[in-house]
């Protein structure tokens, strides 16, 4: 089957694959009806210029990007990469929400200044975890993960999603009440028509003075400009790890110090970035085999 593959995946997976070209889906400028298998980090898929196309690996969880309703329609298979990048990502939330809250990179800041003239600072107070209440959005995997390692800084937990679950990692609170309880309030569902500005200024506007909002999910899922108002007023703090249109990043969020900023690290680490093409392969082979994909994503 040939591949296309929009970028070159990290790892030795790929060279399991008998016939992959490499190209940014920026350089398809006609259609290639050869290619029959497409691997995309949550790129939008010009269907119209691969006529052929049966299969789409996402070297990505997230598949909001895609455009999977006009694959499916098409009758397109399309896989994804589920759990390798739920410990990656908890770990980064965490990262987010120690830093964020810590103050750690003002402190850091300050260091570099040159502004550290006595032993001990007066200054950079916080709030400490332990204690504090932490609001999950969405208890999927990476909010389970998230939850879990809550735990261990023994934080309270709540939780909200679609549909309450019987869990043991936090209480169940509808989303509003959620917000309005939280210290911290921590978002991981997926980026889908429903959750497309469920964070709206109403809801940011719920949050508690000083609170602090995370978010490893997507950009999409929190009103950016209301979040930035909120931050440029000082009343929120945020550690953000995506936005809405990356890699670009809202220009006022880089004057302020209530906000740590990282470039979408979600999944960046190395066992996570290794594993990721490994089941974007698994996938194709599988497919290729006549066998349905072992991760798909179904509409
Ligand atoms: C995903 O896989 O959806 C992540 O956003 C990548 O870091």
């Amino acid at each position: 089957m040939k591949v296309l593959a929009t970028r070159r995946y990290p790892g030795p997976a790929f060279d399991e694959l008998a016939d992959v070209d490499v190209r940014a889906l920026a350089e398809l400028v006609s259609p290639r009806p050869d290619v029959e298998g497409l691997v995309v980090a949550n790129e939008p898929v010009p269907v119209e210029l691969l006529p052929g196309l049966r299969l789409v690996a996402n070297y990505s969880v997230g598949y909001d990007r895609l455009g999977i309703e006009q694959l499916a329609r098409r009758g397109v298979a399309v896989s994804n990469t589920p759990g390798v990048l739920s410990a990656a990502t908890a770990d980064l939330t965490f990262a987010l929400i120690l830093a964020t809250r810590r103050r750690v990179v003002e402190g850091d800041a300050h260091i570099r200044a040159g502004n550290w003239t006595a032993q001990w600072t007066e200054g950079f107070l916080a709030e400490e975890l332990t204690g504090s209440t932490l609001g999950i959005v969405g208890l999927g995997r990476i909010g389970q993960a998230v939850a879990r390692r809550a735990q261990g800084f023994e934080l309270r937990v709540l939780y909200a999603q679609r549909t309450p679950a019987d869990r043991d990692l936090g209480e169940y609170r509808e989303l509003d009440v959620l917000l309005s309880e939280s210290d911290i309030v921590s978002i991981h569902t997926p980026l889908t028509p429903e959750t497309h500005g469920l964070i709206d200024a109403r809801r940011l506007a719920l949050l508690r003075d000083g609170a602090c909002l995370v978010n490893t999910a997507r950009g999409e899922i929190v009103d950016e400009p209301a979040l930035v108002a909120e931050l440029v007023s000082g009343r929120l703090r945020a550690g953000l790890d995506v936005f809405v249109h990356e890699p670009a990043v809202p220009a006022e969020l880089l004057r302020l110090q209530n906000v740590v900023l990282t470039p979408h690290l979600g999944s960046a680490t190395r066992q996570t970035r290794e594993a990721m093409p490994r089941i974007v392969v698994d996938n194709i082979l599988a497919f290729e085999r006549g066998e349905p994909p072992l991760t798909p994503v179904t509409v």
